[in-house]
């Protein structure tokens, strides 16, 4: 299975300035830099590369999961650091609905990160890393023409299961991985951005060489190109987006001890 986020990768206008924003506020470690390249490690299991391009910013959404219980704390600390939290159109900050809690904030490129909290998730189960309390990335945003052909490839590569289905959203969720996809005609919340699809390689965290080898098998049953290395590792192209899947050490049961849906083992 699909256990999940373990790398992503975008480009950026300046490696300088995604250091001051993710070093400097976010308080990211820095585990690789070079001259055109720097990657930040959140947590143990997530790598966020950046590397320099002179393609068009098209600004990615990326979601972080933090604890319920430290919400408001981790709302201090960005307002603290001189983040500036995005409005809703009434002027709110917090985004509160049924299940959580969330807050939207931009880096210099202008990416739309998010920090998201659930009531559902247990707490017990992953320490939180750095003082942004961060358990796991949630969601990388994938806008697309056709949200429902590219969430059936989701679903039928990975096993991934729909949530939030209408027909211009959806999640497509496997293990603590939620693919965010909405069409590119629907705006990304809360301050109306439009949803163009950003330049971006996304590797998923895989639990074992079999499950690659059923992907690839996929893929080769639907003559999609790609390459494939038999110790772990796949790589092809879905829809303008580059995915990896990668063989990882993350514990495969913790999704389920999360409490996260489709996630019951
Ligand atoms: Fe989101």
């Amino acid at each position: 299975m699909i256990t999940h986020f373990a790398k992503l990768e975008l480009n950026t206008v300046s490696i300088e300035g995604m250091k001051q924003f993710y070093q400097d506020q976010m308080h990211f470690p820095v585990v690789s830099e070079s001259q055109d390249e720097i990657s930040f490690q959140p947590t143990e299991y997530f790598t966020l590369s950046f590397k320099e391009s002179e393609e068009s910013m098209r600004p990615a959404h990326i979601a972080f999961q933090v604890p319920f219980s430290e919400f408001e704390h981790v709302v201090d600390v960005l307002k603290e650091r001189g983040i500036t939290l995005l409005k809703w159109s009434d002027g709110r900050i917090v985004n509160d609905y049924s299940t959580g809690k969330a807050v939207y904030f931009r880096d210099g490129d202008g990416n739309l990160l998010e920090m998201i909290a659930h009531s559902y998730v247990k707490e017990d189960i992953v320490t939180p890393s750095g003082d942004l309390k961060i358990l796991y990335l949630r969601e990388i945003g994938f806008p697309i023409d056709d949200c429902i052909v590219f969430s059936e490839w989701m679903v039928q590569l990975f096993d991934f299961k729909l949530a939030s289905v209408s027909d211009d959203f959806r999640f497509a969720i496997g293990g603590t991985a939620h693919a965010v996809i909405p069409s590119k005609k629907r705006k990304w919340i809360p301050i109306a951005m439009t949803a163009l699809q950003p330049s971006m390689i996304v590797t998923f965290g895989v639990s074992s060489t079999v499950f690659i080898q059923e992907v690839k098998s996929k893929l080769d049953a639907k003559a999609v190109p790609h390459e494939w290395k038999e110790d772990g590792w796949l790589y092809f192209t879905l829809h303008g987006y580059h995915i990896v899947l990668t063989l990882t050490n993350f514990p495969v049961d913790v999704p389920a001890r999360l409490n996260l849906p489709f996630s019951i083992m």
